[in-house]
């Protein structure tokens, strides 16, 4: 593991929870009010948690977003991964993404708002504001993860860029480096790696700037430093390490849709009615909880209350 110099914008050491507390805090954080109902389905064991790695620690407060499943270990979390552009086994991204320069971080903005140009992460992120947010991780692999998030709500960083009213969508890019990520020599996909939100879907409470996990700074392999977490869409939307954000009056490319529009759509929302070509989409893997662990998929990854609305009217099977 590589040790990163500490982030500008993570707390002094004497403010942070030690890391030995922190299931015992997620555990309090589970007993208190939860917004999403439990799963119906019984929780594997998912047996011992190795705790967080050697990144600096982040303080964040715990909000009412939660589950009661229990968390899927951060060894399986930092170390079975999609991040194409660091090769395409579960596996290549915990072992190359370390090459990834992180330092120095910064966003490009562009497009239809106010305030379009180039921030660093200390503009873009209050260290007093973040918060924890524990959201299972859908792939469209049909498996998924329960992950202690730290960030912010992406709404509240791109409220500061002033969208302008003509905007409808906002697009993500990933950062791009073929010397430093070595996916990005095939073609797998087009690089940069993009996606993109309608602005609604954007700006709606769920959807979430990721800069730690598990009570640390984001380890490479999950999109050091800002990814982006939408918990009611496949993984495939979450994109990581952002680097250029566009605001737009057209649908914008996402890199999965480009490669596959019959498997991948714009909206991506998990819908177990809703079958991939290839396979079923009704149920998940959970990953960490054993071989057989399963749980049925749920309309929105569990999350119709809060997001339904956005898609009111509309197909989700031909809108996939
Ligand atoms: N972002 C980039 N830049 N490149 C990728 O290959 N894979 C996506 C998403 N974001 C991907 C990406 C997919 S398919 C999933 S399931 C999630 O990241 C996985 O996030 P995790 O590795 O942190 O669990």
């Amino acid at each position: 593991m590589i040790k990163r110099p500490d982030a500008p914008w993570q707390l002094k050491t004497d403010l942070v929870t030690p890391k030995t507390d922190y299931l015992n805090r997620r555990q309090i954080m589970a007993g208190g009010a939860s917004m999403v109902a439990a799963s119906s389905l019984a929780a594997p064991a998912l047996g011992q948690t190795s705790g967080p790695g050697e990144n600096p620690a982040l303080n964040a407060r715990a909000t009412r977003y939660t589950l009661s499943d229990d968390l899927t270990p951060y060894d399986a979390v930092t170390g079975y991964n999609n991040f194409y552009e660091f090769g395409l086994g579960k596996d290549d991204p915990a072992r190359h993404a370390h090459r990834m320069t992180t330092d120095n971080w910064s966003i490009e903005v562009e497009g239809l708002a106010e305030r379009p140009g180039s921030y660093s992460l200390d503009d873009l992120i209050d260290q007093d504001a973040l918060e924890e947010r524990i959201y299972r991780l859908r792939c469209v692999e049909a498996w998924s993860m329960v992950i202690p998030w730290i960030g912010v709500p992406l709404a509240d960083v791109l409220r500061r860029f002033e969208p302008s009213s003509t905007a409808r969508y906002v697009q993500f890019f990933t950062y791009q480096n073929i010397l430093e990520m070595p996916g990005t020599r095939f073609p797998v996909l087009d690089w940069p790696y993009r996606e993109g939100l309608r602005m609604d879907e954007a700006m709606n409470e769920l959807a979430f700037l990721a800069v730690g996990l598990y009570g640390e700074v984001l380890p490479n392999q999950n999109g050091a430093p800002i990814r982006l977490v939408v918990p009611w869409k496949y993984g495939y939307k979450s994109i990581k390490s952002i680097d250029r954000i566009v605001f737009t009056d057209t649908q914008p490319e996402t890199s999965w849709n480009q490669s596959a529009p019959r498997e991948y759509g714009f909206y991506s929302n998990v819908n177990p009615n809703r079958a991939h070509p290839r396979w079923s989409q009704a149920s998940e893997r959970v990953i960490g909880g054993g071989l057989f662990a399963r749980r049925e998929t749920e309309m929105f990854n569990g999350y119709e209350a809060q997001v339904a609305s956005l898609y009111d009217g509309m197909d989700l099977i031909r809108n996939h």
